[in-house]
């Protein structure tokens, strides 16, 4: 396909940690025009434009801006955020922009599970499930990409990306130690960084979105993951259970550290089966094929020096 005729795809916040794995997905796709969204230069971001990627500097206030560069394009992919409610403007501002240059569809900010207005997690109810309704209000096609925890953490402390820092969630592989809410037998979903970017630039290829698009790398359970861990680390791991109550109790006690909070609202958000879904994109896109939790913990823990 020759240059011109290309669907021009914007990803806004496109620098961000899930942003330059979709962004890679849809390069390597060498079927689209790829347009990153920045608040930044695009001289800061030369890795991308190495790559063919075409740097726009915005501010999600100037609407003429945005109402500008959107025009010709087919799609908007968000992966931008803030813990503070501005990135919900900047959505809302994006999504108005889009709608005036008829841009075709959009998918916001999601990157997780299915969370309604009751979801468990504070952030998600602040910062997701505003721009979703507004979304859905407007009347454009979207998509509610949905891909469970970051697979990519499970390597911690080591990193198993380079825009994703490490980050111990529930089992800590190295230190062959687990503090889990609840019984450890709900199940949840999670996906690879890199193989959310190759469904994302598969999901391009659809005439028509579904709501919900559901990416699955494995359904599985912490016990699961934790037998997988004990197999390849070779050694019984010592897991700590919570019950549901009492880790609500204590989150109630976290006041300053927003993260903390944001990790511990997201393990009762798995009890609650917030994390659990169809793989209804993978069903579409049989042919690719993602990274298992097993490969995943075996690629970063087999052979590990520590
Ligand atoms: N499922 C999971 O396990 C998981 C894990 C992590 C994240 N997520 C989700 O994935 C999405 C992306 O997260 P991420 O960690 O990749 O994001 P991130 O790296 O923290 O941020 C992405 C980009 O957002 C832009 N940004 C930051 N503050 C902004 C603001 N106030 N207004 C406009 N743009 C702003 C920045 O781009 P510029 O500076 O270039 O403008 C940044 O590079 C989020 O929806 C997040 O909830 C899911």
């Amino acid at each position: 396909m020759d240059v011109e005729s290309r669907k021009v795809i914007v990803i806004a916040g496109g620098t961000g940690g899930i942003g330059r794995h979709i962004v890679d997905g849809i390069v390597a796709a060498k079927k689209y025009t790829v347009k990153v969204f920045s608040r930044q230069d695009p001289s800061s971001l030369v890795d991308m434009t190495v790559k063919g990627v075409i740097v726009v500097k915005v501010d999600y206030a100037d609407r003429d801006l945005l109402v500008k560069e959107l025009q010709g394009v087919h799609t908007v992919i968000v992966t931008l955020i803030s813990l503070d409610d501005s990135c919900v403007q900047a959505q809302i501002n994006l999504l108005n922009a889009a709608l005036e240059a008829k841009v075709k569809r959009i998918a916001p900010s999601e990157w997780t599970g299915h969370h309604d207005e009751n979801t468990v997690i504070e952030l998600y109810r602040r910062l997701k499930v505003p721009v979703r309704e507004k979304i859905k209000a407007a009347g454009i096609e979207y998509t509610v990409f949905m891909i469970g925890l970051l697979m990519d953490y499970f390597a911690s402390p080591q990193t198993a990306s380079k825009s994703i820092g490490s980050l111990v969630i529930g089992v800590d592989f190295n230190k062959c130690v687990a503090s889990i809410t609840s019984s450890g037998d709900e199940p949840f979903c999670l996906t690879r960084a890199d193989d959310v970017g190759k469904f994302v630039a598969a999901a391009l290829e659809l005439d028509k979105w579904n709501e919900n698009s559901g990416i699955v790398g494995s359904r599985t359970t912490w016990n699961e993951i934790i037998k997988l861990g004990e197999k390849i680390r070779g050694t019984k791991f010592h897991v700590q259970y919570t019950s549901a109550d009492e880790a609500a109790r204590l989150i109630d006690t976290m006041t300053d550290n927003v993260l903390e909070k944001l990790i511990h609202q997201v393990y009762l958000g798995i009890v609650r089966g917030e994390f659990d879904f169809e793989a209804t994109l993978n069903n579409i896109c049989p042919e690719i094929k993602p990274t298992t939790i097993e490969q995943f913990l075996m690629e970063s823990w087999t052979d590990y020096q520590g």
